[in-house]
């Protein structure tokens, strides 16, 4: 192969590049609280303090994609402006930079700080409530010693600042912090709302695709919509680089999101019924070869087994400890090829 036209230099037209270039998640991020789909517990609650402009400290939990960061940036962005947001939000979320030190030195000098004034012009336009927030995104990743060292903080400048902390599981919360805070839940978004900010982005976008391909795209990603929107465009950018394609259809969904083909799932569950010890170890062995993560393998055999109504109650019972006992040790790092190969001969003993 020559490495020539490999690369060859494409050209393209600046403001499409430009466009391109932002994914769509952050370019359909909502911008006011109003945009936020089916969190309506919170976001009526929010849009009250809106009003009086009056904030407790809060803790927002919930699975990935729902839209708890995006929830806090519109609310600061409604109480303060773009300008004025700028010195009065501190927003800390890389998972690592949060160790004590940088609780004791980053959140005290920033909660120490005066509060700025706010411009007439923002006065006019926004609350400007005379506080700041500081948001600590993905909390349930501090330790629980820099979690303990926020309890101080959070205490002695509760007159001048409000913390919003963010995570996904509210249980790595410390409870001296999580009892100080205004919970709100983030349910995973439930189909039909999902469904119509996708159908909002795709005529946004000008997308043509293949009736059904938005609904396989949210069984993909279960309520995680920032999952289902990067994969959209995945599918998008997919059908744009080949000439061939004009619509988006089910072949390039399943192929992006690593979805097993119907044909080697099918051979891999024949071979298990057939309880031949030869056969089931070639068949893992190609099945590893041509790429195949044991990973999606165990969720789309769960969904075969589980769902299938020839199948007794009893035989369910025994697939699912299986499964289950395979995806914690996966999970926990075990190899995938001899996992599989565990679980095809166990499943084929239950036969
Ligand atoms: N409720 C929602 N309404 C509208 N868009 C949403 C919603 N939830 C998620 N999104 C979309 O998904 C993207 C990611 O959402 P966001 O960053 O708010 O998720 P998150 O809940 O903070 O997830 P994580 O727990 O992984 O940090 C957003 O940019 C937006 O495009
Ligand atoms: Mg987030």
């Amino acid at each position: 192969m020559s490495g020539g036209t490999m690369f060859k230099k494409q050209k393209l037209n600046p403001n499409e590049s430009k466009a391109q270039a932002k994914p769509w998640v952050e370019k359909y991020r909502p911008k006011k609280l109003e945009d936020v789909a089916a969190q309506d517990h919170a976001v009526t609650v929010l849009k009250r303090t809106l009003q009086t402009a009056n904030l407790p400290h809060m803790l927002f939990y919930g699975p990935p994609g729902t839209g708890k960061t995006s929830t806090i940036l519109a609310l600061t962005k409604e109480l303060y402006g773009p300008e004025l947001m700028k010195s009065r939000v501190l927003e800390l979320n890389a998972s690592d930079e949060r160790g004590i030190s940088i609780v004791r030195e980053k959140v005290k000098n920033f909660a120490r700080l005066m509060v700025s004034k706010p411009s007439a012009e923002d006065l006019e336009k926004y609350p400007c409530p005379p506080y700041k927030i500081i948001i600590l995104d993905e909390a349930d990743s501090m330790t629980a010693d820099a979690q303990s060292a926020l309890r101080r903080t959070m205490e002695t400048y509760s007159g001048v600042t409000r913390f919003c902390l963010i995570c996904n599981y509210v249980t790595r919360i410390i409870d001296p912090l999580a009892s100080r805070c205004s919970k709100f839940r983030f349910k995973a978004l439930d189909s039909s709302n999902a469904l119509s900010r996708l159908q909002y982005i795709s005529q946004e976008e000008s997308l043509k695709y293949e009736e059904g391909i938005l609904e396989r795209i949210l069984d993909i990603s279960q309520g995680d919509l920032r999952k289902a929107i990067t994969l959209l465009q995945s599918a998008a950018k997919v059908v744009q680089q080949n000439d061939n394609a004009d619509a988006i259809t089910l072949t390039h969904v399943n192929e992006l999101s690593g979805t097993i083909h119907d044909k080697v799932l099918q051979d891999l569950i024949s071979v298990i019924e057939s309880k031949d010890l030869n056969s089931i170890m070639r068949t893992v062995q190609d099945f590893v070869n041509q790429g195949w993560s044991a990973a999606s393998a165990l969720t789309q055999l769960h969904d075969y087994y589980i769902k299938n109504d020839h199948l007794d109650t009893d035989f369910k019972n025994k697939v699912s400890w299986l499964l289950f006992d395979s995806d914690s040790k996966l999970t926990s790092g075990a190899n995938e090829h001899l996992q599989l190969l565990n679980l095809s001969m166990k499943i084929s003993q239950l036969y």
